[in-house]
């Protein structure tokens, strides 16, 4: 399902560390297993932020099934997430499949970096809502796929940019079914989706999100990926905050591989408060192993032996058992 380079990043996670001995921590399942401080289930941010995104999500796009923090990826607005994305499911020339008129950055944020092209059949403002429009896209497909450029999704933005309108949920479900039945992703962008407002024109159709989709029948759900930010709903452009929703166990993992995790000034104060309260200036890498904590020696090519990068962007009660043991 993922791009071959979003599988390397993918399965470069399970990848065990080369000095990693023993079985890992689980305060549930292993308590005695080797702690490692580093973070792999949560992306940037931390695991606080996709859970309160998650109350905001459930609120305003109501999801069929039940959104938990670990389906969402935390990255620095759309942009930076549709490139991640674009990396993780396409090889490089490959092609996104959208219609026109579209949102024209999306030729740079998918191109410039994973080398995708925007793939766009003729189509009108006035027709591209339509549920026949799957026929075009089946044609632009057949078409691209033959010259050599693999389209490995289409590309929905809801509400629309820059035609300002909702898809139909007719037409919503047919193109869902059209990436079934290619076993492509289909990519619904709804960083508009809360700023929907009811204009009185004939003939409007409601916002609903795709998360809101029965996916039974329809589309795999491990195909179905809802980009968001922070930039267009909550006005604020500068606040460089995006989120990949997805149920995808394989490109979540992917995206973690890239979206590296950032220390926080909190966290910095408890360790090293810890550390100083309980007096450690030096330990050496077997008594910690012996402890049961995890150590990657030379990793950080310190010429100064007995040093030692100390990692603790995860869940408080491991960074205290750690500094328990
Ligand atoms: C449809 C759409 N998607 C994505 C973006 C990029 O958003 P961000 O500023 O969060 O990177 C924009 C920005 O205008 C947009 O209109």
């Amino acid at each position: 399902m993922l791009s071959s380079r979003g599988k390397v990043n993918a399965d470069q996670l399970d990848i065990p560390w080369r000095f990693a001995l023993g079985t890992k921590y689980d305060l549930e399942t292993n308590p005695l297993g080797i702690i490692l401080l580093r973070n792999r289930r949560y992306s940037a941010g931390g695991p606080r932020f996709p859970a309160v995104l998650t109350t905001h999500l459930t609120e305003y796009f109501p999801p069929h099934e039940p959104l938990v923090g670990t389906d969402i990826g935390i990255t620095s607005a759309a942009t930076a997430l549709h490139e991640v994305l674009a990396y993780s499911v396409a090889e490089p020339r490959g092609g996104i499949l959208t219609s026109w008129p579209f949102y024209g950055r999306f030729e740079l944020d998918f191109g410039n970096k994973a080398q995708l092209k925007v793939v766009c059949p003729e189509t009108y403002a006035e027709t591209c809502f339509q549920p026949d429009v799957v026929q075009v896209f089946e044609e632009a497909l057949a078409k691209s796929n033959a010259e050599g450029l693999k389209i490995r999704a289409p590309l929905v933005v809801y509400p629309h940019n820059p035609l300002g309108r909702c898809y139909p949920k007719d037409t919503l479900i047919a193109l869902m079914k059209f990436c079934e039945k290619h076993q492509i992703h289909f990519i619904s962008d709804e960083v508009y989706g809360v700023s929907v407002f009811v204009s009185g024109e004939p003939d409007v159709v409601p916002s609903t999100s795709d998360l809101a989709t029965d996916l039974t029948g329809i589309i795999d759900r491990n195909l179905l990926h809802v980009t968001y930010a922070m930039t267009k709903d909550f006005g604020a452009d500068g606040l460089r905050l995006g989120a990949l929703i997805t149920r995808n166990e394989q490109l979540k993992k992917a995206f973690l591989a890239v979206v590296r995790c950032r220390r926080t000034a909190v966290a910095s104060k408890f360790v090293t408060g810890r550390l100083r309260e309980m007096g450690v200036p030096y330990l050496t890498e077997r008594e910690l192993v012996d402890a049961g904590v995890f150590l990657h020696p030379v990793e950080e090519h310190s010429l100064v032996l007995g040093r030692f990068r100390l990692v603790y962007i995860v869940e408080r009660s491991i960074v205290d058992e750690w500094l328990r043991r």
